[in-house]
């Protein structure tokens, strides 16, 4: 998959994953990684799906309604990218943590939802339940941030409600933090996601 590696000069911390959301690029969230853990490497990855031209990680049907073949296809396609990645950048596979935001918070959550030990852990901007009806795998200590808009036209609370609900229901610990500004993602969510990443895994 079309990417950027950068090598973090802290070979301890976690690899951060990132994934843009629709219509962006990989070098959309490089500054996020520089605010999370400026030292960790980073592999930003750009979705091999087109929709009217703007990049995506896996194809919908609708606003909000997604094409569940083409997402466990896709999903598989990333965490097989992931592998591949690890081997050539010599980079530990069991210690690599997702943040997405929109589109790409939904695929980081299917890496969740459907490939176990995919993720060490994950910050998930303004995500939605990428599948319903799905098993998880355990979950346990895995560590996952929610930033989500209370009044977000794209994933209303209760959908961040339920995916809390079936995240933590697999063992995972998820924090979410509110804001108020729609599907946006805020400098404050950033920050927040910063913070809450500092304790939980920086520092083990
Ligand atoms: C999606 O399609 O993944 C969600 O609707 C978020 C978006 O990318 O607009």
């Amino acid at each position: 998959m079309k990417h950027i590696f950068q090598k973090g000069t802290d070979p301890s911390l976690p690899t951060l994953v990132l994934l843009h959301g629709t219509g962006g690029t990989e070098n959309d969230l490089l500054p996020l990684a520089q605010i999370i853990a400026p030292a960790a490497s980073v592999l930003s990855v750009r979705g091999n799906v087109l929709e009217n031209g703007m990049p995506r990680f896996f194809r919908r049907l609708a606003e909000g309604v997604f094409d569940e073949e083409d997402l466990l296809f896709r999903t598989k396609e990333l965490n097989d990218f992931l592998d591949q990645a690890a081997d050539e950048y010599g980079l530990d596979r069991h210690n690599m943590v997702a943040v997405g935001y929109s589109n790409g918070a939904n695929i980081a959550g299917s890496l969740l939802f459907h490939h176990k030990d995919s993720l060490k852990g994950a910050v998930l901007h303004h995500p939605m339940v990428p599948r319903r009806g799905a098993e998880l795998p355990d979950l346990t200590g895995t560590p996952v941030f929610i930033g989500a808009g209370r009044n977000d036209p794209i994933c209303a609370p209760q959908e961040t409600e339920e995916l809390q609900h079936l995240l933590e229901g697999a063992g995972a610990s998820v924090t979410v933090h509110w804001e108020n500004r729609g599907h946006q993602l805020t400098g404050s969510e950033v920050q927040a996601a910063a913070d809450w990443f500092s304790p939980y895994l920086v520092k083990q």
